[in-house]
């Protein structure tokens, strides 16, 4: 069995990243499970409140995760040209304590939503650097930008359309059949 932890990068209810992530666990083949992980409950990060209490409970979590996983899936939002801060926060939560030799050697491999017609590009590119620094091992065999997003989703965020549905699977079997 393979299991690849997977984060979405929004709150948001209806989110399209957090359905792109719901249809990437439905749509995964049978020896794959895609467990997905929470940022919600991750709180801003403070040296300070890692100094007096150390990791929270939720970034703990995480990285438990993250630990028994063997690779790593990422559905980014894009805010303004970048990574959303809530998202870009949890990792660097994440990155504290035993969290560097987790990501070290990692696969990871980023997709992303948006309503736009650019698909998440900037934001999966910004995670690049973040990435390399964690010396993660990036997946760069599949590509899934998903534009246009409002006419692809309903109204709980779930997906509807079949092509990305085709392409979703076609891009997590690649990703799993390389771990
Ligand atoms: C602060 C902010 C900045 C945004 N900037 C971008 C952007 O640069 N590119 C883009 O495609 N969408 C941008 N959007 C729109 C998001 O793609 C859209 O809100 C999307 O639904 C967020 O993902 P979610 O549905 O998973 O929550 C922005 C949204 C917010 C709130």
């Amino acid at each position: 069995m393979t299991t690849i932890l997977g984060l979405s990068g929004s709150l948001r209810r209806a989110s399209f990243n957090t359905g792109l992530l719901r249809a990437a666990a439905d749509t995964a083949p049978d020896h794959v499970t895609i467990e997905i992980g929470s940022i919600r409950e991750v709180p801003l990060y403070d040296g300070d409140l890692e100094a007096t209490h150390g990791l929270p409970a939720a970034v703990q979590q995480l990285q438990k995760q993250l630990g028994a996983a063997d690779g790593l899936l990422l559905v980014t939002p894009e805010y303004n040209n970048g990574i959303p801060g809530v998202f870009k926060n949890a990792l660097d939560w994440m990155s504290r304590g035993p969290g560097l030799d987790l990501f070290a050697g990692m696969p990871v491999a980023v997709i992303g939503a948006s309503p736009g017609g650019f698909g998440t590009i900037l934001a999966q590119d910004h995670w690049l650097p973040v990435l390399r620094t964690l010396r993660t091992r990036p997946w760069f065999e599949g590509r899934l930008m998903v534009s246009r997003a409002g006419s692809l989703f309903d109204e709980n965020g779930d997906l509807t359309d079949d092509k990305t549905r085709e392409a979703l699977a076609g891009f997590i079997a690649g990703f799993a059949a390389s771990l």
